[in-house]
């Protein structure tokens, strides 16, 4: 039976797809384009860490939009005081079926100056971890919560978000990966929906719309605390957690105290 707390996540993703219509352009609800999936029970998540390749994994609500589809509805997006100050919109990059996506909060200097999520010391430092996950960066998606550049790289505030992340829940449900990877407090709560901080949320899979998610500490912060730090290896045992549900092989990676 469908639980309250199921129910109302369908109808979050029921509007979120909606409002990616109304976006478009749309005023009318193309019936075909739109296919419900039962949603999973509460505790689901916690199952899914025995999901196989042989188990598909089926996300509740399912969108045919294209990643080209949803960057072109965004347009020179002029939505929040953000496009004011930013160079370019820093959609996504990577692959469009990847089995894996890392969600991270918001371009820096960097990236708004090329145009691409994580290629500053954050994203020296996300390749590290994907190559130490034994992936490449082409076979993943990466993208932000925030498209634009906050200025003077401060915290993206709620009207920004509440802007922008239409846009990041169609680019998931888009790319419909098995696994999600919140990078740090942004990611995890704007994609969760709650406000618990993530030494809270982290290392443990949580459910968005039928897909599992894992918070995990934002690169920015292992820079910060070291290579070798305990929060370093909090970020590796969940990562290690996202392989084995991949049904992936766990590179042997020994902490050098
Ligand atoms: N930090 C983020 O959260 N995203 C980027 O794209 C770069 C740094």
């Amino acid at each position: 039976m469908t639980t309250h707390f199921a129910q109302s996540q369908l109808w979050a993703s029921v509007n979120v797809y909606l409002q990616g219509l109304q976006e478009s352009g749309l005023d009318g609800l193309p019936v075909e384009t739109v296919s419900i999936k039962t949603p999973p029970a509460q505790g689901a998540v916690t199952r899914a860490t025995g999901h196989t390749m042989n188990q598909p994994h089926q996300a509740a609500v399912e969108s045919n939009e294209t990643l080209e589809q949803i960057r072109k509805s965004l347009g020179d997006c002029q939505r929040c005081k953000l496009s004011s100050s930013r160079k370019q919109i820093v959609f996504g990059v990577g692959n469009p079926q990847a089995r894996l996506v890392f969600v991270g909060e918001g371009p820096g200097a960097d990236e708004d100056a090329k145009g691409e999520p994580f290629v500053g010391d954050a994203g020296r430092m996300l390749n590290r971890i994907i190559t130490a996950m034994g992936l490449r960066r082409e076979e993943v998606y990466i993208c932000n919560v925030v498209k634009c550049r906050p200025p003077q790289n401060r915290n993206p505030e709620s009207d920004e978000i509440s802007a922008c992340s239409p846009f990041l829940m169609r680019q998931l449900l888009s790319v419909k990966p098995e696994v999600i990877v919140a990078l740090g407090t942004f990611a995890s709560q704007t994609v969760l929906q709650t406000k618990e901080p993530i030494s809270k949320l982290r290392g443990k899979f949580r459910d968005f719309h039928g897909i599992p998610l894992m918070p995990t500490y934002h690169p920015s912060y292992l820079l910060r605390t070291g290579g070798n730090s305990a929060s370093f290896w909090d970020v590796w045992s969940d990562m290690t957690q996202v392989l084995q549900l991949l049904g992936l092989p766990v590179p042997d990676k020994s902490r050098k105290s």
